[in-house]
């Protein structure tokens, strides 16, 4: 399984928010970038700053340049509005796993990890020490290892961000994955662009490093199908 980095920072993965003057954004050095469906910001406040400034046109002293005239104004949103915007985001709760005791559900779990679904989609990360003591040292169960992979041809949007290829993903996390339909009006929309409108659909859009683990999941039994979803549902 190949996994890239982009940028390094070997040995602060979960600590180097706490090393960031939290007054600038520094681009001088090196970090792994988790945020983003391309994993292009490397932590809360990049990414706040960058959705302030590029999806509403708001600039603030992390982001001064207007995205239509290139021209650096004075702030339209404070430092402190910026940092309460990350602070709310840090302590959102996480979805809570529902049916965990059911025998399907169970046995879902076994599967998800033997088709190999785990080797992104991660169960179990554990946070490093932080200065919210709720955020400290905890482990959390996101389905997630943050990274960008390789998802194949039928994934490339030709589009880039940050120093992702056009056909790498950041493994979403799959934590909230069965609230989701409810949540979208009973539907689900799911992969990138919202073009799986089931959970089975967006394992058969899997290519790329994930083909075996789609091709693993083709070769199962129809009730082994079904408790697979079941687990994910539960999530
Ligand atoms: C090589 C890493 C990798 C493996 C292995 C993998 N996935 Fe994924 N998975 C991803 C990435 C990356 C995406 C997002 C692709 C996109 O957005 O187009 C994704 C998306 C998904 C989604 C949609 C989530 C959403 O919110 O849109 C589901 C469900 C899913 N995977 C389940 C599975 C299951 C079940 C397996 C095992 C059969 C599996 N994945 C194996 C990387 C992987």
């Amino acid at each position: 399984m190949e996994m890239e980095f982009r940028v390094f920072l070997i040995g602060c993965l979960f600590h180097h928010i706490a090393k960031i003057d939290l007054t600038t954004i520094s681009q001088g050095g090196k970090y792994i970038a988790r945020f983003g469906k391309k994993g292009a910001a490397y932590d809360l406040l990049q990414q706040t700053a960058n959705a302030y400034n590029q999806d509403m046109g708001v600039n603030s002293s992390f982001e001064p340049y207007d995205t239509y005239t290139k021209l650096e104004v004075d702030p339209e949103v404070s430092n402190t509005t910026i940092h309460d915007v990350v602070f709310y985001l840090k302590t959102l709760k996480a979805p809570v796993q529902r049916n965990q005791n059911d025998g399907n559900v169970q046995s879902g779990k076994q599967i998800f990890m033997a088709l190999g679904c785990d080797k992104c989609h991660k169960s179990q990360l554990t946070t490093g020490t932080s200065n919210i003591s709720a955020l400290s040292n905890k482990t959390f169960y996101p389905y997630t290892d943050m990274l960008l992979h390789d998802m194949g041809s039928g994934l490339d949007d030709n589009y880039t961000e940050g120093s992702a290829k056009t056909y790498e993903w950041k493994t979403p996390p799959l934590w909230g994955l069965g609230l989701a339909k409810n949540s979208q009006g009973g539907s689900y929309f799911l992969m990138h662009d919202g073009r799986a409108t089931s959970i089975e659909a967006a394992i058969l859009l899997h290519g790329g490093e994930a083909q075996h683990s789609n091709n693993n999941y083709q070769n199962l039994s129809e009730s082994d199908k079904q408790n697979l979803i079941k687990f994910l549902e539960s999530l």
